[in-house]
């Protein structure tokens, strides 16, 4: 690859390159949506390794000394567009990053963590925490190796950090959680003088064909474009993308809880509909991926939470709803619905949490991983840890490990630093929807009548079409004027949470 190679033949050897590698990624992406929907599960060993073996092909083929060169040579020459030049240095980062890793390392880690599933799926079924800790401790000197490795300023967590949200540091997340908790403790203190509110129309034999039925209409009803997508049930829903042209979820039935499918299922539309509106002509480089994960999930949680959980929504969906399952909603109206699905109560476990208490999930996860990585705590510890923060925050006893520290799946993937994005999406997700209902007039109104494309269009002109252009900051910045703040969600939550509780009326967004 000489210098008198001319750069649009330069970049397509780049763009080649990347391609090819997200062709490898996202076989093994399909692979991977295979496992958890339809694959026998006699099939597992094998499977394991067949995505293993991807997996390493696509990591050593990015990490190739050859990759680096083309991207040096690149990023010297004046001649690049301003779209070749982001790709080109968000490549870069990913390279820089990538290569800090040996292989010996990535391999010892993978194995262990593999290990560490299979012990943590045993310890969760026996509730016993010794079974795992072991693991644990395995997995946590690793991930301090791993910070040293990728490297850090000022706390070995941020480098862990900064691996699912760019930039995202112990100390920004310090600044918004201290500024969260007391916020939030204030307000659940009112709610919790009120009456508490009546969630009986959702506990009721739902049938499950009938569940399944009103999900792909909504889905269909919510922008969902079946042409590029299908869904199909998991054991834990997820959304899964090959390229922006298939972007698949899944979703479970609870017959006797009708929430327990149906905003899951519009969490993950939430997902989708971001990765189907990436730029198609941008597969394999960055600027056809999301922004960060913390985006990725303002995505989800403005569709799920803002959106699927306003009285605008139940009202348009009442009728809807009613129309699959008439007997269980006679009695009942929109109002009804809306109260109900927004019922709060501190509770044990993370994914059942309504979107107040969650914060104090993510907080108590965010400060034992934090422990964890400076050595302040031990790991036999965690469990007596764990009960002094639920007592303390949501003042609930924890009965024990399998309802307690056992309940995620993310220590025994080895991802330490996952859980704060789920607090920064819902953060950046109000902060995205105050801006929204400020500049489309009479948005209420249009979210009662159906008018789920307007969100759309919105989203997709101020965020999908961007890819990962910006980091989360520089595209909350850019969209809402300012960083990241919490305000935008604690007002967001006072005024929708006092008129459930109906304790205050005024200043209220129907
Ligand atoms: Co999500």
């Amino acid at each position: 690859m000489d210098q008198l190679t001319t750069t649009p033949a330069l970049y397509e050897a780049y763009k080649k390159r990347l391609q090819e590698i997200a062709d490898i990624r996202y076989a093994t992406a399909l692979l991977q949506w295979d496992q958890e929907t339809y694959m026998p599960a006699g099939s597992i060993t094998t499977r394991s390794r067949q995505i293993a073996t991807l997996s390493e092909l696509a990591h050593a083929r990015f990490t190739e000394s050859v990759t680096g060169e083309l991207l040096t040579n690149l990023l010297e020459r004046k001649d690049l567009t301003e779209e070749q030049r982001s790709n080109l240095e968000l490549s870069q980062y990913d390279y820089q990053q990538q290569v800090k890793l040996p292989s010996g390392f990535v391999r010892e880690l993978s194995e262990t963590i593999s290990n560490s599933f299979n012990h943590w799926v045993e310890a969760r079924k026996n509730n016993s925490f010794s079974l795992f800790a072991p693991w644990l401790e395995k997995l946590v000197t690793l991930k301090r190796k791993e910070a040293e490795l990728m490297g850090y300023e000022h706390h070995p967590y941020d480098a862990l950090l900064n691996q699912y949200e760019r930039g995202c540091t112990t100390e920004l997340l310090d600044q918004l959680f201290s500024r969260l908790k007391p916020a939030l403790a204030e307000l659940l203190a009112e709610i919790k003088q009120q009456p508490q509110v009546e969630n009986r129309i959702l506990k009721q034999h739902f049938q499950e064909d009938q569940q399944w039925a009103f999900s792909m209409d909504l889905l269909e009803k919510m922008g969902y474009n079946f042409h590029f997508g299908r869904q199909d049930k998991a054991a834990h829903p997820f959304t899964i993308n090959f390229s922006s042209e298939d972007v698949r979820i899944t979703t479970r039935v609870r017959e006797e809880d009708i929430s327990y499918m149906t905003w899951s299922t519009i969490h993950e539309l939430g997902h989708a509909l971001y990765e189907l509106g990436l730029p198609n002509n941008q597969y394999g480089l960055p600027l056809g991926e999301a922004a960060s994960l913390g985006i990725h999930e303002s995505q989800s949680r403005l569709w799920e939470n803002n959106i699927g959980r306003s009285l605008a929504w139940c009202t348009h969906f009442f009728p809807v709803l009613k129309s699959y399952f008439p007997q269980q909603l006679e009695p009942y109206g929109p109002e009804d619905l809306f109260r109900a699905i927004n019922k709060v109560q501190p509770s044990l476990i993370r994914t059942e949490a309504d979107e107040l208490t969650y914060h104090f999930h993510i907080i108590i996860r965010y400060e034992v991983e934090k422990a964890l990585v400076e050595g302040s705590l031990e790991v036999n510890a965690v469990p007596e840890f764990w009960k002094q923060r639920y007592q303390h925050y949501l003042g609930i006893d924890v009965p024990d490990d399998s309802n307690g520290c056992l309940q995620d799946v993310h220590w025994s993937h080895g991802s330490f630093g996952y859980f704060p994005t789920y607090s920064l999406g819902s953060i950046y997700a109000a902060q995205f929807y105050a801006t929204l209902v400020k500049q489309v007039p009479k948005f209420e109104k249009l979210l009662q009548e159906g008018e789920f494309e307007i969100v759309k269009n919105w989203l997709s002109d101020n965020v999908y079409i961007h890819g990962r252009k910006y980091t989360s900051e520089e595209l909350c910045r850019r969209i809402t004027g300012k960083g990241i703040d919490p305000e935008d969600f604690m007002q967001y939550a006072r005024d929708k949470y006092r008129f459930i509780y109906a304790y205050k009326l005024e200043g209220i967004i129907l």
